[in-house]
């Protein structure tokens, strides 16, 4: 097991390209199952979350080929198996994904219930509803989610809440269902719209992207294309607190700052001066402490919650008294306790951390526990006096692509080792 060494206090400076999109290379991995050619994907991250992906549609008759380091040729034409296992969804939600296009395209899938995880029970009760009133029977036993159908019909769908995932797998199963779909109080995470864009052009008729109404006129067939995926605009954010929690000044190139503006503004509120062009944002602290914020967390165009914990991080070294509050995974504080070890004043009261900004942390030994919670303990150790160590790793590379190769460009000082 692999964990990382951060001798903290240094102030990061440079400049740092974001890969594409974790959350928007998932779905269009999965809606390759929906077309009747292969899909070459540009833009891709190297996570461990894509090569689970890759693992799952492999185990299902797909093929792929690595063409570079961020560029995936992905043959999903033709499965043999129509069955997600459990052994891979345990170790990633995302593989629900996986329903909607197989139920669409070959009238039946066979897919692993996630179960929880760390942030929260998350249920997927909104995709297998919405699957239904397009014409699937599901049943659920031991374990799975057996899914069947004579041909999807189009539907009018309402979810009674926002959900990012449901939204894509609702979108993927319309675009080969027969006759029109709308999807009402839809997701409108850039994610979700990078999905239609794809499925748009591999032969999709989809309209309302960017809206909580989106129009799917199924069609009969789809091919695969190439596509370059959307910017990380989690991992940009991640990168920008980095530069915020060690009063340094960064530019983040390969981003797209117009879907960041809720962050943005937060971050100018903790008293960054940002300049941002088409696709690069550049943060200057000027040398200066961070003010404290007010974060509540919602769906998009609102604050994300997954940059929830990194501005925790932040706001424990910040000048003045802060609430965050998370309004969408209902335990996602599991780097509360972490932080506190290090000297951060933090109190939980029901799904608001109050946080009192101290003039600085301490390095301490930490257990990452999901993915956004080690990234804000790797934010926090940078800002720490003395030496941080973060154990299980592992989450971080779920989403991060080679997190302290670009933290030490930046001037930072860490290394990953091995126990
Ligand atoms: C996606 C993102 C994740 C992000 C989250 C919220 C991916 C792969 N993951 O996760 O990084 O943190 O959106 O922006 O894109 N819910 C139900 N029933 C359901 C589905 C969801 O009750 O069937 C609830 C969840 O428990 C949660 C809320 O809806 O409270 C929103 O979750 P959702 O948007 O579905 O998150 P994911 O799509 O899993």
């Amino acid at each position: 097991m692999y964990k990382l060494v951060i001798q903290g206090g240094k102030p990061l400076k440079g400049t740092v390209k974001v890969a594409g999109s974790k959350n928007a290379s998932l779905p269009i991995l999965f809606a390759s199952i929906l077309a009747d050619t292969p899909l070459t994907l540009n833009n891709t991250p190297q996570l461990s979350d894509i090569s689970t992906t890759l693992r799952l549609l492999m185990s299902m008759g797909a093929e792929f080929i690595l063409e570079s380091d961020s560029s995936l040729f992905v043959d999903s034409s033709t499965l043999t198996n129509l069955v997600a296992d459990y052994d891979l969804v345990k170790t990633m939600r995302a593989s629900i994904l996986a329903l909607g296009p197989m139920l669409t395209k070959y009238g039946k899938a066979k897919v692993s219930l996630p179960g929880g995880c760390a942030i929260g029970t998350r249920p997927v009760n909104l995709h297998l509803q919405a699957l239904e009133e397009l014409g699937a029977t599901i049943e659920v036993k031991n374990g799975y989610i057996y899914a069947e159908t004579k041909g999807l019909l189009g539907a009018n769908i309402h979810f009674d809440q926002i959900s990012v995932t449901a939204t894509e797998n609702v979108i993927m199963a319309a675009t080969l269902a027969k006759g029109t779909t709308t999807i009402n109080n839809a997701a409108q995470e850039p994610e979700v719209s990078d999905l239609c864009h794809c499925l748009n052009k591999m032969g999709a008729k989809i309209t309302g992207i960017n809206t909580s109404i989106i129009i799917i006129k199924g069609v009969e067939k789809l091919e695969g294309v190439q596509y370059s995926v959307c910017p990380d605009r989690i991992e940009s954010a991640t990168y920008l607190v980095a530069a915020a929690i060690t009063r340094g000044s960064i530019t983040v190139k390969n981003t797209n700052p117009q879907v960041m503006r809720a962050v943005l503004g937060k971050l100018i509120e903790i008293g960054a001066d940002i300049k941002t062009d088409k696709s690069s944002i550049t943060l200057d602290m000027k040398g200066k402490r961070p003010k404290a914020v007010n974060i509540k967390t919602s769906t998009y165009p609102n604050f994300p919650t997954d940059m929830q914990a990194q501005f925790t991080a932040l706001n424990t070294i910040a000048e003045g008294h802060s609430t965050i509050t998370e309004n969408i995974f209902e335990n996602r504080f599991m780097h509360i306790p972490e932080l506190t070890r290090m000297g951060a004043e933090l109190t939980l009261e029901g799904n608001t951390v109050v946080c009192k900004g101290v003039k600085s942390l301490t390095g301490a030994h930490l257990m990452a526990t999901d993915l956004r919670a080690s990234a804000s303990l790797v934010l926090a150790g940078l800002a720490a006096t003395g030496t941080t160590t973060i154990e299980r790793v592992y989450h971080l590379d779920r989403g991060y692509e080679t997190i302290e190769e670009k933290l030490k460009l930046l001037g930072a000082s860490i290394e990953r080792v091995q126990d």
